[in-house]
């Protein structure tokens, strides 16, 4: 993919469904008892895996037009489903998602299943979930705490307690919705962010109570997040509606922020303060982003957005911007994008505390790095994180996308912000896993 750099960024746009949102409507309805409409479903590949999945396991999925799925749920009581013995391996492509959530799905059914995923997903590390699997009776076998995954289901599981060592809403997930076939209370205590707020996204949390499942959040002041669910469990179909991906928005929003003389407005996102600290990130930097009309649907926070570029983006306080601590599991998805905003805002920009993204879908700490260095910033690479001078003239240049989608499209908004073309290697192939209308949607309020 070729990129040319760009004056400003004006107009309007509205992104496709959350990706996350998406995931777990599509599961959660499957496993309700009745018939959802979900609409506004991600066009992602990564929620076709999910739903593709699903049919695996004999669910039916209609997919209608305008962006709506109906899903025909397999619940037939607490904790019992109608699921059938998939005949071979469930395919979750390249998402962690998928494989991550539907093993605890797959925990509590009367039978064995496989999930398997594309090479970058093979590499990725498993026993974050099978090891709480494992201790509600599930039994996982795998190749060295990677997929493919054998699971065993037992029904019902055993409620555990647990408390994962990552802040990650994939792990959460994966137990909560074991712990609809378990018999008791599943409590998970989840790593928290400053301020009381949650750590992880907490999609499910609010989905799982949209459907009526006996879910309780505890968290009192200094101290964890609990979330617990009652189990066995019947959840009741009803339609949902999936509000516009951030995830997706951040690459606009960041690009109208950088690029003066730009102005943006972001029809329909989502808002879920668990997803939006980026938006804190860049008014530190001295950017304008203000929402409005905001509103709930289906439990979860939508609204639009308006991005207005300052003449320079500087750190308020000076020097660089530090990210680190609990903050970084709510701006997890947003790192590769705001190391390219670091590179160019004034002051520079240090992220810690962030060995997660090694992780990702690639090494996204060596990828980045990588890619800065070939555009002329200075970066330095650091196990959990990287440090990046500000004030970069970014230079155009061959870049990778290392099969990474985010990866390649923070760098398709560096490639707005720099001298001269660039090209970057994969791109379009890779958008497709979350966003496969970036490319046209960024040409289109992009100005020359
Ligand atoms: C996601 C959780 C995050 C995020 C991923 C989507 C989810 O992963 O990076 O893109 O939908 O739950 P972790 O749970 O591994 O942090």
């Amino acid at each position: 993919m070729r990129i040319r750099p760009a004056r400003r960024l004006r107009g309007r746009v509205r992104v496709p469904g959350d990706k996350s949102v998406s995931h777990r409507a599509a599961i959660l309805a499957a496993l309700a008892r009745g018939a959802s409409r979900v609409e506004n479903f991600s066009t992602a590949a990564d929620c076709a895996s999910t739903l593709a999945c699903l049919e695996g396991l004999g669910v039916g999925v209609r997919r209608e037009g305008g962006g709506a799925v109906v899903i025909s749920g397999a619940g037939r009581g607490p904790g019992r489903w109608a699921f059938s013995e998939p005949p071979r391996a469930l395919d979750c492509g390249n998402s962690g998602t998928t494989m991550r959530l539907l093993a605890g799905v797959l925990a509590a059914q009367p039978f064995s299943s496989v999930l398997a995923g594309d090479e970058s997903l093979s590499r990725r590390p498993m026993r974050r979930v099978i090891e709480p699997l494992e201790r509600m009776g599930a039994r996982v076998s795998s190749v060295e705490g990677r997929a493919p995954l054998r699971i065993e289901g037992r029904r019902p599981l055993r409620a555990i307690e647990f408390e994962p060592a990552v802040a990650s809403a994939q792990v959460i997930s994966c137990v909560l919705l074991a712990g609809l076939g378990a018999e008791g209370r599943t409590s998970v205590r989840e790593p928290r962010a400053g301020g009381g707020a949650p750590a992880a996204r907490d999609h499910t949390e609010r989905m799982l109570r949209w459907l009526g499942a006996p879910v309780s959040v505890a968290a009192r002041d200094g101290a964890a997040r609990t979330v617990s669910i009652e189990g066995p469990a019947t959840l009741a179909a009803r339609d949902l509606w999936v509000p516009g991906d951030f995830s997706s928005a951040a690459f606009f929003i960041a690009a109208a922020a950088l690029l003066p003389g730009s102005e943006l407005e972001i029809e329909g996102v989502g808002l879920n303060p668990t997803r939006t600290a980026l938006l804190g990130v860049l008014s530190r930097l001295g950017a304008g982003v203000t929402a409005e009309n905001g509103a709930e649907r289906c439990n979860e926070p939508v609204g639009n957005l308006f991005v207005k570029s300052p003449s320079v983006l500087a750190h308020e306080a000076g020097g660089a911007l530090r990210l680190g601590g609990a903050e970084v599991a709510r701006l997890i998805d947003e790192l590769p994008l705001l190391a390219v905003v670091g590179a160019l805002a004034e002051g520079g920009l240090e992220i810690r505390d962030a060995a997660e993204l090694r992780v990702k879908e690639s090494d996204r700490i060596s990828a980045v790095v990588r890619n800065l260095r070939a555009m002329g910033a200075e970066v330095e690479e650091r196990d959990d994180g990287l440090s990046v001078g500000g004030g970069a003239r970014l230079k155009g240049a061959r870049l990778s996308s290392f099969g990474d989608h985010r990866i390649a499209m923070a760098f398709a908004v560096a490639a707005l912000a720099a001298e001269g073309e660039t090209t970057i290697d994969g791109a379009r192939e890779c958008v497709s896993v979350s966003f496969p209308e970036f490319f046209s949607l960024l040409e289109s309020v992009t100005e020359r």
